[in-house]
């Protein structure tokens, strides 16, 4: 078990409270991480007294088979009715936290990004912020390169930024983790991790899902703010970053800025030929016929709900090495992987074959595991002809054991006072300075986004993008 602590949610009767963080917390109680004095603080605008949001967190983990913890953890929750714009509730929330003095508290935000600020400010007027406590915030941290800065700016004037912790949940993902052991615990790769050996890098997130009633906030986002400059951006860096020193915190985190400032800047120039976006229309997932973005929005919009992009770094190991970034809501299925091509074979001494070039698959979800593409010699006695086939390593096969979810992980982590997997403030602002110029050149442009078909691959136009230059965006095989 970690140390005794107290976990203050705010926004605790929100979605991402009771759909992640509350059946998080039940998981690791099961697993006898929690340390018997450890209890979530739930913290939200709504009047409500602790029996009422007990009942709501039992009805938010349903799903966790307890198997006879469910009470014990339902008794470590509490609740206060506290308001960021004003004192309401805060002396309540002061009287209960401070009856603990020796715990480790972590602030939460679970809460919209524009109360990010005001919450902290709030936490830092009532003496809240001790040296034993530790702040989370939520992507997206700001909307923009300015807004971040103002929202760090704010945060880092009641907390030190060893006491911040931006979650990116991607990088609580399993195999996300599994990239740096991969990358980093085997001889095999790093000799050829660069330029030299590797032809392109594709990484795709693909979701079945659409918006799901969260339109209000997507809309002002797009795929560009919700996926692209946070998740997608992380894993570019693990692929691409140097080998750290160490796994501590500023370790990992010094490589990863670097990449981010080498990303080659896209912007009016530009993004016509290198950056595609997309949005559905009506059409079809596996569940039946699906409404377009614009009927469950119900206004209009040009906002994006799917994006490809060829991105560039600047520097000797990647140069002229493309990454190509796929990502998009209600495309044809759940999957986000990354996959590495190698360069082919300088010569073929195969008479009129040429062997296919090797690549690295790394699925990050669903049916987690890697897969080493190699080719071998067709079995049987009909000559020397080549096949092409993997070597395949699945999670799920390998260990029975189930995958955490990242939310797991992570918190325990704000209580471990271990930053490695969490964003630093530069990073932040090194992933919004490449991100802004592309935003900037869409809306300069007079070109609304294109239409796609629900539970289609995006765009022809995605297609084309990666086809022009001679290569064609994986199918997983
Ligand atoms: C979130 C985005 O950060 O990630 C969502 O806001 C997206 O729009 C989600 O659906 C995807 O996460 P996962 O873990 O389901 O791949």
């Amino acid at each position: 078990p970690v140390d005794p602590f107290t976990l203050v949610v705010f926004g605790a009767t929100g979605d991402l409270a009771r759909r992640k963080l509350l059946p998080a917390m039940l998981h690791r109680d099961i697993a006898g991480q929690l340390p018997s004095l450890a209890r979530i603080i739930g913290v939200a605008r709504r009047e409500m007294d602790r029996g009422e949001y007990q009942a709501m967190a039992r009805e938010a983990v349903k799903g966790v088979d307890a198997d006879g913890a469910l009470d014990a953890f339902i008794e470590r929750i509490f609740y206060v009715a506290a308001d960021a714009e004003s004192d309401e509730g805060w002396d309540t929330l002061t009287a209960l936290v401070n009856e603990r003095e020796d715990d480790t508290v972590v602030y939460y935000l679970a809460t919209g990004p524009d109360l990010f600020v005001p919450i902290a400010e709030k936490i830092g007027t009532h003496g809240l912020n001790q040296p034993r406590t530790r702040i989370v915030l939520e992507k997206p941290i700001g909307k923009n390169a300015a807004s971040a800065l103002t929202v760090n700016e704010g945060i880092g004037a009641v907390f030190p930024e060893a006491s911040i912790y931006r979650i990116d949940h991607y990088l609580g993902k399993e195999t996300v983790q599994n990239l740096m052991a991969l990358r980093f615990a085997n001889a095999l790769f790093e000799p050829l991790w660069s330029a030299a050996h590797i032809d392109s890098v594709q990484i795709t997130v693909a979701e079945e899902l659409g918006v799901e009633g969260r339109a209000g906030y997507y809309d002002k986002a797009g795929a560009m703010r919700d996926m692209v400059q946070n998740h997608m951006l992380q894993l570019l860096c693990l692929v691409a970053m140097e080998p750290p020193s160490s796994m501590r915190a500023d370790a990992v985190r010094d490589e990863k800025l670097k990449v981010l400032k080498a990303l080659k800047r896209i912007d009016t120039s530009n993004a016509a030929s290198v950056t595609v976006r997309g949005q559905y229309k009506a059409g079809a997932s596996a569940g039946g016929a699906v409404a377009g973005y614009l009927d469950e929005l119900g206004e209009p919009s040009q906002t994006e709900t799917f994006v490809a992009i060829k991105a560039e770094i600047g520097n000797w190991r990647w140069a002229g090495v493309p990454f190509y970034l796929r990502t998009g809501k209600r495309l044809p299925s759940r999957v986000s992987e990354i996959v590495v091509s190698f360069r082919q074979v300088p010569h073929s001494v195969f008479d009129g074959e040429t062997p296919r070039p090797n690549r690295l698959l790394i699925r990050l979800q669903p049916d987690e595991g890697i897969k080493l593409f190699l080719m071998i010699k067709d079995p049987g006695p009909g000559g020397m002809r080549l096949q092409h086939v993997s070597l395949d390593m699945s999670f799920a096969a390998a260990f029975q054991v189930r995958n955490p979810d990242a939310y797991e992980r992570l918190i325990l982590d704000t209580v471990r006072g271990n930053q490695t997997l969490f964003m630093r403030r530069d990073e932040v602002e090194a992933a919004w300075a490449w991100v802004d110029p592309i935003i900037e050149a869409w809306q300069a442009s007079s070109e609304p986004p294109r239409s796609y078909t629900a539970g289609t691959w995006g765009p022809s136009a995605a297609i084309a993008l990666i086809e022009r230059d001679g290569r064609s965006w994986s199918e997983g095989d």
